[in-house]
């Protein structure tokens, strides 16, 4: 395992709330996974920023009254404290509208000019004469030239995940008319040159996920096209040449440029060497399905274009889509759940163990249901390893005074349990070093699973002989859990540990520990009270009543 690691997840757009979606795809595993890296000893950081650029966020600053700039500081300070209040645990979270990410995207834009990637095109733009604005990107939707898909964006299909050179029928996206065409000069990024040294690097980069890399070639092979990337709009990175005036980069040149730029300031700020940090770490970038073309093309292109100056990713882990009640999340139908709202009915880490449980390291889509959510945290999360705690330590106490008793040798079910402790380490982290996260939360919970069983044979309360060992391995076990289980669910393995009567903060542990015996007889426990407490099914009713209408 490398001992460096930067990680970042899609930047969210300042432009509302988050919500389900999001975090399920991107921000919790690429959080959990960076806990658990942290927890090996690896120096880990995770990055963040919010994505500030761009036509809709203009335009919908402009309907609420506020500067561009004002608006999107509001949803950079809302986003950050959503996140925080679901303990996904940025190192730093800044902004592509920063000053050092503007110098960084207009140095990488002068390098790939210099080295000829770019060139200036006459092109035929988009306007609507009705709302009387130009209409670059989202504001216009039209069938997709390749697939054939009606209703798509003109800057993305969301069927085949391309994105159009020219959308056919074109409408303008706020009035639905159809609209006129003016010149105007845009820059091109000569993507088609890189066709070649993409597709090697896509071969030789062994841990990007096989089918994302298959269809990603299949693009390559179909023919890249090259990349307009300015817009006449006054919201954006200004191109820093004569005669580009007014000119700005589309957000998709500077958005992914901000992983580096965050990354570099938040390490000099530091007193680390953040670019050599960079190109020595490994570095992953989380995301979701619909952001393959511009993760797995647009972001490796320009950085071979600047002779790889800064690591090309080793990781992208893409993840399908969260449905809600198997239905499409929609905003403007009121069908999504915020974060925050969410957060004021359950704790972060009921939301954490239900999201990654059904989280496939996969682009399959996943589906929030509120009926799956309540099996799954009253039987699972609470009936089988909050079960287990709560009898082993609330036993312990009891019969025992919270001291933990001397172990006598072990018979045949004590040895299998105490390998299953010894090896829980392994077993669980490599799953997680594949991405498979929601294959090793299942492990931890089989372990759980296991000692759940193992105490009820033993039956401690008839004060057997076998009496102190099962309980000196069942507070074990625990200690084990919380340890295994902290990168998923932080608050709650601190409470175990509190109860364990550890002291500290548990992420000072170390992963290995995992696999210790680390209480010793005679250590006395903390209180015990149960971790968790039920979802009620009436209040479940009352959550789907609040989602949007069903069609
Ligand atoms: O699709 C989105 O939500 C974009 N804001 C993601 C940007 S990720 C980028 F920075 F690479
Ligand atoms: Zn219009």
């Amino acid at each position: 395992m490398n001992k460096k690691a930067i990680i970042t997840s899609a930047l969210p757009y300042a432009n509302g709330e988050i919500h389900l979606g999001h975090v399920a795809s991107t921000y919790l595993p690429a959080d959990v996974t960076t806990r658990f890296l942290k927890l090996n000893g690896v120096e880990a950081y995770y990055v963040c920023a919010s994505d500030d650029f761009g036509t809709p966020i203009l335009i919908q600053s402009e309907k609420e009254g506020k500067t561009p700039a004002e608006y999107v500081a509001h949803w950079n300070k809302r986003d950050y404290e959503d996140f925080s209040a679901f303990n996904i645990e940025f190192d730093y979270f800044y902004k592509t509208s920063s000053s050092e990410n503007i110098a960084f995207v207009q140095d990488v834009f002068k390098k790939l000019n210099d080295s000829g990637h770019i060139y200036e095109k006459e092109i035929i733009q988009f306007y609507c004469n009705n709302d009387k604005k130009f209409l670059p990107d989202r504001y216009v939707k039209g069938i997709c030239p390749y697939c054939k898909a009606e209703d798509q964006y003109s800057d993305l299909c969301e069927i085949c995940g391309r994105v159009p050179e020219e959308i056919t029928d074109p409408k303008c996206s706020l009035c639905g008319q159809p609209p006129t065409k003016e010149k105007t000069t845009h820059y091109f990024f000569k993507l088609k040159n890189f066709s070649e040294s993409l597709s090697k690097w896509l071969d030789e980069n062994q841990n990007l996920q096989k089918d994302v890399k298959k269809y990603v070639q299949n693009w390559i092979k179909s023919g890249l096209i090259d990349w307009d990337i300015t817009r006449d709009i006054p919201w954006g990175v200004p191109v820093p040449l004569d005669g580009a005036e007014g000119k700005v980069f589309y957000g998709w040149f500077d958005n992914h440029l901000a992983y580096i730029s965050t990354a570099i300031k938040f390490l000099n700020d530091k007193g680390i060497n953040g670019k050599y940090f960079w190109n020595s770490a490994d570095i992953y970038h989380f995301i979701g399905k619909d952001i393959v073309y511009h993760h797995y093309l647009f972001l490796p292109a320009m950085r071979l274009g600047i002779n790889s100056e800064y690591e090309l990713p080793d990781y992208i882990p893409t993840r399908g889509h969260l449905t809600l009640q198997s239905k499409k999340i929609s905003k403007s139908r009121n069908w999504y759940i915020g974060l925050k709202q969410f957060l004021e009915y359950y704790p972060a880490d009921y939301l954490r163990f239900y999201l990654v449980s059904i989280n496939p390291y996969s682009q399959d889509d996943l589906n929030f249901d509120w009926d799956d959510f309540t099996t799954r945290i009253n039987s699972e999360l609470i009936g089988n390893l909050g079960n287990f705690v709560n009898r082993a330590l609330g036993f312990t106490k009891k019969a025992f005074d919270g001291k933990v008793p001397e172990p006598d040798s072990f018979d045949d079910k004590d040895l299998e349990a105490e390998q299953k402790i010894k090896n829980l380490a392994y077993d669980v982290s490599s799953l997680m070093e594949q991405n498979h996260l929601d294959r090793a939360l299942k492990k931890i919970m089989e372990f759980s699973s296991f000692f759940n069983q193992y105490f009820q044979h033993k039956e401690p309360w008839k004060k057997g002989p076998g009496t102190a060992n099962c309980v000196y391995l069942s507070v074990n076990a625990a200690r084990s859990i919380a340890i295994a289980l902290f990168s998923f669910l932080p608050e709650s393995s601190q409470k175990i540990w509190n109860q364990l009567g550890m002291g500290g903060e548990i992420s000072n542990s170390s992963w290995n520990d995992i696999s210790v015996l680390g209480i010793s007889s005679n250590h006395i426990l903390g209180d015990a009270s149960p971790i968790f407490t039920k979802v009620e099914e009436s209040d479940i009713e009352k959550h789907k009543s609040q989602l949007g209408p069903s069609e």
